[in-house]
């Protein structure tokens, strides 16, 4: 079998800087290597392209933007023209976040139609706009499992961060609000609200909550994992987008899911959440499906906190990778 690591260094969806480097420490740690142990044929490209994206990433009104006009992108070495970014409605950085999950898009879409295995590594969760619009392209039947302490599901109206990594879902559902230029230019609906089913949630705001309510989207909280434990949530959350087990499965993994203790390093953390062993066991069980065709591993932040936050958060991102490719413990 063959992967794809697509190597997202991006930030534009959420706040803080950083999390674009967890591209280039999830391979440094050897992850290709890793995978090549475990018998796939591993090709990594990382998107570099991004940062020519001609969007500033700082809002015009900042006095520390820089001018418009052409500079040279320090990492990439190449000409750039910076365009402003101003909000749309509440929408934060809404052109940048909207051209970079476009390009997502393509290259998900173009690795799933070689019959690859998409490994998207992020950059923040808003990538997932492009992740899974990619893998709906190639397989329209394919069902998403969403493993977060959030639910990602805010409109355009509803977010109050204005954080695009907090809105993904809905515009994957096409929900009231998200038919927004620039994004509804090439962002179509691609999922059904029976579709999806999210594992490990935590902070949901209240909107969230209603339009998980409003549409009937399946949730198992951190209550359910608690009271039913990870085994029978997994059967529960595949038996809801997958009772045959024969549909292929998008799995959206937030290493904020796990808890700050096992992943600290993430720009929203949030305390309560899955052990290492629950976190690992759900890509251990969708691995044995056999169904899994395009997986993320998202929001893995290497500027923040301590050398050894960073390395174990680091490390968990790998073996969830590991895991959700097949890796066994015995
Ligand atoms: N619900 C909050 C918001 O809309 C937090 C979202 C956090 N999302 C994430 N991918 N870490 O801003
Ligand atoms: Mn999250
Ligand atoms: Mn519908
Ligand atoms: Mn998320």
């Amino acid at each position: 079998p063959t992967v794809g690591i697509v190597g997202c260094p991006f930030s534009g969806g959420q706040g803080r800087t950083g999390v674009d480097l967890a591209p280039n420490k999830l391979i440094s740690a050897g992850l290709v290597d890793q995978l090549s142990s475990l018998g796939w044929e591993v090709h990594y490209n990382s998107q570099e392209k991004f940062i020519d994206i001609p969007y500033n990433p700082i809002p015009a009104s900042s006095p520390s933007a820089p001018e418009n006009g052409t500079e040279i992108n320090e990492r990439s070495g190449k000409k750039v023209q910076r365009l402003p970014d101003e909000d749309i409605g509440k929408m934060k950085k809404p052109r940048l976040v909207s051209a970079v999950n476009r390009e997502v898009s393509k290259e998900v879409e173009e690795i799933a139609k070689k019959g690859w295995l998409p490994l998207t590594l992020g950059g923040d969760h808003s990538l997932a706009m492009g992740t899974v619009s990619g893998t709906k392209a190639k397989y329209p039947d394919a069902c998403l499992i969403w493993v977060d302490a959030h639910a990602d599901i805010n409109t355009p109206d509803t977010t109050d961060s204005g954080n695009l990594h907090g809105c993904p879902v809905s515009f994957l559902l096409g929900l009231e609000g998200t038919d927004v230029a620039p994004f509804n230019e090439w962002l179509k609906p691609c999922l059904e609200p029976e579709e999806i089913v999210y594992i490990g949630l935590r902070d949901v705001d209240g909107p969230e909550k209603e339009i998980l309510k409003k549409h009937g989207i399946k949730a198992f909280s951190m209550h359910h994992v608690d009271k039913y434990g990870i085994g029978k949530v997994v059967e529960m959350a595949l038996d809801h987008v997958n009772p045959d087990r024969s549909k292929p499965i998008h799995l959206s993994y937030d290493v904020d899911a796990l808890d700050p203790m096992v992943a600290p390093s993430t720009g929203t953390p949030v305390r309560g959440g899955l052990t290492f062993r629950e976190g690992h066991y759900i890509t251990e069980a969708l691995a044995e499906t056999g169904c899994l065709v395009s997986v993320d591993i998202m929001e893995v932040n290497p500027s923040l906190l301590d050398p050894s936050s960073v390395e174990k958060t680091v490390a968990a991102g790998c073996s969830l990778a590991r895991a959700s490719l097949g890796e066994t413990l015995l």
